[in-house]
């Protein structure tokens, strides 16, 4: 009998196909996020799973389901999956790392560009029947020409933010547990605590996993020790940010603006920050190409075609 793989949102039709080849797959018949009791019957019987960003894989979530031993996140991010518990457990878990990084340094730097030129506000105004032609003195944004950026978190995609903004004329340094001295020479970033990143500033990009360490790492009062003309951007997890501090901050002029792909409470975003114009608020995207979207979902049916054959899948995290 064949194994029962899970596939929790629709994907990719090559990443399937390759999945049949050694499986029987159920999809779910949902394309939406699956309640956890829905994750739960629905994964019932299935020895390994590909799952996304929303769904839990928790301590409870494997010990109901012993019969799950691989679960593939179709995402880099894994802060969805308890990867102790999967240790201890002995289940297998995989992401997709790579495939995705210049993508989603690609939309890093769009929202950096976008919130300092004011393009989305300049959007909302046009739509608005506002624009009466331009003029010297007209929606000014701040050029990122020998400006600094702060990037937190200075793995693939932090690292693939800094090579971009060398292009813009951007000055970059970078905060992460430690000094990662080889990829920092090659983008020319200088190390610096997190309290210097605050400081010097204009731009803070957040492209750290989210973790114990990270969690809230932005509230009010980190937030207050930023300049009051910098720029917020973050495009990897929104429990990084305390909203609810950001929109006082944002409201107070404590900073001058924010760019964000991801929210706290995903997919709901704090009301107070849809209410401000010095805010880009996009939903989610930061890997969102076909091409992209299609790779990581073929990287995962690999990592669950290579657990099924009993190999190493190529990109284990656990
Ligand atoms: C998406 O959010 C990912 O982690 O790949």
């Amino acid at each position: 009998m064949m194994d029962k793989v899970l596939v929790t949102r629709r994907v990719f039709q090559r990443a399937l196909d390759l999945l049949a080849t050694r499986a029987e797959v159920l999809a779910s018949p949902h394309d939406r996020d699956l309640r956890a009791e829905e994750l739960l019957e629905m994964s019932a019987g299935c020895r390994a799973l590909m799952t996304m960003p929303a769904d839990r894989i928790d301590r409870a979530f494997l010990t109901a389901r012993p019969e799950v031993a691989m679960v593939a996140n179709d995402a880099v991010g894994y802060d969805n999956i308890d990867l102790a518990a999967a240790r201890e457990l002995g289940v297998v878990v995989t992401n997709t790392p790579g495939v995705l990084t210049e993508a989603t340094a690609d939309l890093t730097i769009s929202l950096v560009l976008a919130v300092m030129r004011r393009l989305v506000e300049g959007d909302r105004f046009l739509r608005a029947g506002l624009f009466k032609g331009t003029a010297p003195m007209f929606m000014l944004g701040t050029d990122p020409r020998g400006k600094t950026l702060g990037v937190f978190g200075f793995g693939r995609i932090g690292q693939a933010v800094a090579r971009r903004a060398g292009a813009f004329g951007m000055n970059v340094i970078y905060h992460d547990v430690e000094p990662l001295a080889e990829a920092a020479r090659e983008v020319e970033a200088e190390y610096v605590s997190f309290e210097e990143l605050l400081a010097r500033s204009d731009v803070v990009s957040i492209n750290a996993l989210l973790n114990d360490q990270t969690r809230g790492a932005f509230n009010y009062q980190v937030l207050r020790r930023m300049k009051p003309t910098a720029f917020l951007v973050n495009a990897a997890r929104g429990p990084i940010v305390v909203e609810a501090d950001l929109a006082r901050a944002l409201e107070e002029k404590v900073i001058a603006g924010a760019a964000l792909d991801v929210y706290e409470f995903e997919p709901a975003v704090n009301p107070r920050l849809i209410g401000l114009e010095n805010v880009v608020l996009s939903p989610h995207l930061g890997s969102a190409t076909r091409e992209v979207r299609e790779a990581m979902a073929l990287l995962a049916a690999r990592n669950i075609v290579a657990f099924l054959e009993g190999g190493e899948p190529p990109t284990r995290l656990v």
